[in-house]
């Protein structure tokens, strides 16, 4: 997709802040890179989100990214944390923890001890702003990591183009670019929700709509006539049955949307051709519709 340079990127960190109050989130932390170790209570912070959930992520907060750029996650074990990331950054990650390539497991005597390792590390690895947050309690699917995507579309107003299920190809990480898929909303909710499957359906769709509304302003404001940021997506998932966000973020795959909508939603697949002819008649030269 194209962007432009003469208009100011937004980064993730607006967009997520634009919903504030919308949506439940994971607690978090924001840290930046300034060369001292995390501050004592916020390593117990971490270090708790670990015990209780069993699991943080790390991701950038910068200019949007996709595609798991940056991202890392630590899980933690009886007397080890275990690090996965899909990407390089892993490799970065263990050489600055000084852990054997193929072998990304912190022994540890003192958990907080290993904890201010671990944030420090991915902070030195990056030197950008970054967030770390408690992961969310996600119901495998097959084995797999899974979200919600709602699409939306800034036309002439507000469309809600369609909702499909990422569903990573591991435990770790819903991100169907790393090799997963995407599935119809109620076949995935069935089999992890259960008896709730269509009032979390129903429910994480009024929320994701609720989200829309300001993120759509902000985008409007800031950056309009980006064709870009006409496409913008709403990702929860459950947290304990709670409709959460995993993501927001405007330039997802409209080939992922039209890809999923093809194979099991023909209105949600005819909106979406419909949304992008409108923008390719307004102007041809910045987008190409397939
Ligand atoms: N707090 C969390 N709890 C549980 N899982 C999480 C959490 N944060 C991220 N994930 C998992 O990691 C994946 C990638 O995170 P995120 O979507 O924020 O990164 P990304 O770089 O934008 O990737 P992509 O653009 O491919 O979605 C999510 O799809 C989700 O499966
Ligand atoms: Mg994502």
């Amino acid at each position: 997709m194209i962007s432009s340079p003469s208009e100011p990127r937004l980064a993730k960190k607006d967009l997520e802040i634009a919903v504030d109050g919308f949506v439940n989130k994971p607690p978090s932390i924001d840290m930046v890179y300034d060369g001292l170790k995390t501050a004592p209570e916020q390593i117990c912070k971490v270090n708790s989100w670990l015990n209780e959930r069993g699991a943080i992520y790390f991701k950038p907060i910068g200019a949007v990214t996709c595609g798991g750029f940056g991202l890392a996650k630590a899980i933690k074990h009886t007397n080890q944390i275990e690090l996965c990331a899909p990407s390089l950054e892993l490799h970065d990650l263990c050489r600055e923890l000084e852990l054997k390539e193929g072998e990304p497991f912190l022994e540890f005597t003192d958990s907080l001890h290993a904890v201010q390792k671990i944030v420090d590390a991915y902070k030195n690895c990056r030197y950008l702003p970054a967030t770390v947050q408690a992961g969310l309690r996600i119901p495998l699917y097959e084995g797999c990591a899974w979200e919600i995507r709602n699409i939306f579309f800034m036309g002439e107003g507000l469309q809600w183009l369609g909702s499909y299920v990422k569903v990573g190809d591991d435990e770790h990480f819903a991100t169907v670019e790393q090799g997963g898929h995407r599935e119809l909303p109620q076949k995935v909710l069935e089999a992890t929700m259960g008896g709730i499957a269509q009032w979390y359906e129903v429910e994480q769709l009024a929320i994701a709509a609720s989200c829309a509304n300001p993120v759509y302003s902000l985008l409007r404001e800031r950056c309009d006539r980006d064709i870009h940021t006409r496409l913008f997506s709403i990702d929860l998932a459950p947290d304990e049955d709670v409709p959460s966000l995993v993501e927001v973020q405007y330039g997802p795959s409209y080939e992922g949307a039209v890809d999923a909508f093809n194979h099991f939603d023909a209105e949600a697949l005819d909106r979406t051709r419909d949304a992008f002819q409108w923008v390719a008649e307004r102007d041809p030269t910045r987008f190409e519709l397939r």
